[in-house]
């Protein structure tokens, strides 16, 4: 049977956190992993530009600091194709061949592009570009012909504006040349990890994130900062465990469950204090973040082999993704030259 294929992608802004790690990182690392995926990942830089065209330095710099990050946690070069989103031109005709045939009104829509514009303040200056970056994000999408695209809850509506501009396409030009996207999604409560100071987001805005490469002191110190339960005051006093960051950060990396109830237990009951809970949950995360960082700082001595990665990557993406391009430009009828 034919192998799936896997289309994922960040925006590479900034670098990146546990947060994404809980949500995203590790498990594409498991699919890649499976062996049962064809498996690309994309920078999406040009997506980033969209609302950073003033500072494209911001995004070259955060470019790096990204592909390190997926070397770090165990992107495999030789399993999955990472590749640079503004190095493949065929996304850009596809996305204007797709801009025809998605109506102004329908994007207005999208529910995600509503929320961002908000959160961004635009104003009444919206980028056009980054108002349509739906219709790039289905170019990516149909260019590699994933038909399998996980996804936090955030971005299930990009999916949706894909079906149907896939849909659309073969329809108007009687083609069934684009294939239709469906997510995979996390199983539930599995993919979200709260900040450090119990924001249900952790974000670089709010400041209140453990990135993949703060070295073990930071770490530690982030940790000890952390919100726990504001009414636990002496050791002795009963304490929350719910909604108590340090015990759901618990949940989420401790393999040894029968400990972590045992650590609940003691806190509910009184006499077990926040520095040494929290001392516990930094050595839980060294286990985790250690590796990581080590792997990432044997890359980081030779940037120049992480670039060649991303060129043969690029490379590897732009041959498929330039036969869709052939084969939507054959259906449209565009192709006069042969
Ligand atoms: N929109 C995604 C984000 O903000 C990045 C992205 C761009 C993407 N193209 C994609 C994700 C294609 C999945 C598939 O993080």
């Amino acid at each position: 049977m034919a192998k799936k294929t896997i289309l994922t992608g960040d925006r590479p802004t900034g670098k990146l956190h546990i947060g994404h790690y809980v949500g995203s990182l590790r498990n594409r690392v498991a699919l890649q992993n499976s062996g049962e995926y064809d498996n690309y990942i994309m920078i999406a830089d040009q997506q980033a530009l969209t609302d950073n065209a003033r500072d494209p330095e911001k995004i070259r710099n955060s470019l790096i600091q990204v592909a390190l990050d997926y070397l770090a946690v165990g992107i495999d070069p030789a399993k999955s194709t990472i590749l640079v989103q503004s190095q493949i031109p065929a996304l850009n005709e596809l996305t204007m061949h797709y801009l025809n045939i998605v109506s102004v009104n329908r994007i207005s829509r999208n529910p995600t592009v509503k929320t961002e514009i908000k959160q961004k303040k635009f104003g009444e200056s919206v980028p056009a570009g980054f108002f349509i970056y739906p219709v790039s994000q289905a170019a990516d999408i149909t260019a590699f012909k994933a038909d399998t695209v996980p996804v936090g809850d955030d971005q299930e509506p990009m999916l949706e504006q894909t079906r149907e501009i896939v849909r659309s396409f073969n329809t108007i030009y009687q083609k069934d040349i684009l294939v239709e996207p469906e997510g995979y999604f996390p199983p539930k409560g599995l993919g979200r990890i709260p900040g450090l100071d119990g924001n249900a987001k952790m974000s670089k805005s709010l400041n209140n994130a453990i990135y993949l490469s703060d070295d073990a002191d930071t770490v530690s110190k982030k940790v000890m900062s952390m919100y726990t339960d504001p009414e636990h005051i002496k050791v002795s006093d009963p304490g929350h465990v719910e909604g108590n960051t340090v015990f759901t950060y618990l949940d989420i990396f401790d393999q040894d469950k029968a400990q972590v109830a045992a650590l609940k237990a003691q806190y509910q009951a009184g006499g077990l204090g926040d520095v040494k809970i929290k001392r516990y949950l930094n050595e839980v995360l060294e286990d985790v973040l250690a590796p990581i960082r080590d792997r990432r700082a044997q890359y980081e001595q030779d940037l120049d082999y992480v670039y060649q990665i991303l060129k043969e990557g690029s490379e590897k993406a732009n041959v498929v993704a330039n036969q869709t391009l052939k084969e939507v430009r054959d259906a449209i009828g565009i192709n006069y030259f042969g």
